[in-house]
């Protein structure tokens, strides 16, 4: 028998424009309220009692302390599954494992290889399951960065997801991989909501687009933010000489965010862990990089996604 309809974050393409709207700003209230020493009604104790399965098949830093940290102050216990802990690979299929972890846990946080992997957890799990990094999306990434583009340009007038402000540029330089596929989905998402909710108003529009360069110096033209990230991501290690041949000249650097007309106040981000190859020392450690409130920030995003999946059951906006 297949399990109940449950709702699963796979990728921020499950996510309603709207829902990714909310996320991020619970994420953002939360951080708020729990910094001055108040521990939200929504997310207080609703762990209690209540285990979070971690099944991570690779190696991890932030998702795996953010996510053992938002369950702790949730009041749930985190139960980490690393590859060498459990039967699943090994001696026993993905079917067997997602029936029976999930039958004993309140939610599954997977990081693996191949995305079917999590969609099969998901697929036969009686929980929700939380997509903690696959080779193709990354949507936990998605929610802090957001969140930290949110408190980076919270001066400057929002649209109305009141995320990010109008015509916002993220310019990504380096590899196509999984935390730019949802980084840019959110960005479509983020503006195409402001866009609809503009023409039922009557004023004028302005579409999210997507634009793909084949030279770093152009794809940076009047950046508000530069992203990257490695060149070189985990499972691609044997062709590690052949990309940092592919993506030379792709480095982020003052020297190419000038040439290229970046915005004057530029701002650096990176889901980590970095290379000294991807971006020079002046930009990972200068005033523009947000780098490590950006890596802070997947604790506040961990919570938020545990609350709307595990808490709220998916309906969260
Ligand atoms: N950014 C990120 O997911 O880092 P970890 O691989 O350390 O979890
Ligand atoms: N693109 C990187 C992200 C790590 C958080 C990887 O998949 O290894």
């Amino acid at each position: 028998t297949e399990p109940p309809k449950v709702r699963h974050l796979m990728t921020i393409g499950d996510l309603s424009p709207a829902e990714l709207s909310q996320l991020v700003l619970n994420a953002s209230s939360h951080k708020r309220a729990v910094k001055s020493g108040q521990t939200p009604e929504a997310i207080k104790n609703k762990l209690l009692g209540q285990t979070v399965a971690m099944m991570f098949s690779k190696r991890s830093t932030r998702t795996r302390v953010s996510t053992e940290a938002a369950v702790a102050l949730m009041g749930g216990h985190p139960m980490f599954l690393g590859k060498d802990d459990i039967q699943l690979g090994v001696n026993e299929s993905l079917y067997d494992t997602s029936k029976i972890i999930s039958s004993m846990t309140s939610c599954m946080v997977a990081r693996v290889g191949p995305h079917d992997d999590v969609a099969n957890l998901a697929k036969h799990s009686s929980v929700p399951v939380i997509n903690a990094l696959s080779n193709d999306f990354h949507p936990l990434q998605t929610i802090a960065d957001f969140l930290t583009i949110h408190e980076a340009f919270s001066q400057q007038k929002l649209n109305s997801t009141g995320v990010v402000p109008d015509r916002l540029r993220v310019a990504w330089v380096g590899d196509a991989n999984n935390v730019l596929f949802d980084l840019a989905i959110g960005c479509v998402k983020l503006e195409k909501m402001a866009t609809f909710i503009k023409e039922q108003a009557a004023t004028s529009a302005s579409p999210g687009t997507l634009s793909e360069y084949f030279v770093p110096e152009e794809a940076v033209k009047d950046a508000d933010v530069i992203v990257t990230d490695t060149w070189v991501s985990m499972g691609q290690e044997e062709e590690t000489q052949k990309r940092l041949k592919a993506f030379s000249g792709f480095r982020v650097t003052d020297e190419l965010a000038k040439r290229g007309g970046a915005k004057p106040d530029w701002k650096f981000m990176h889901c980590l862990p970095r290379h000294p190859e991807e971006v020079s020392d002046e930009v990972m450690y200068g005033p523009r990089s947000l780098v490590f409130q950006e890596g802070e920030n997947r604790l506040w995003a961990a919570i938020a996604a545990l609350q709307g999946f595990v808490i709220d059951k998916g309906h969260f906006a």
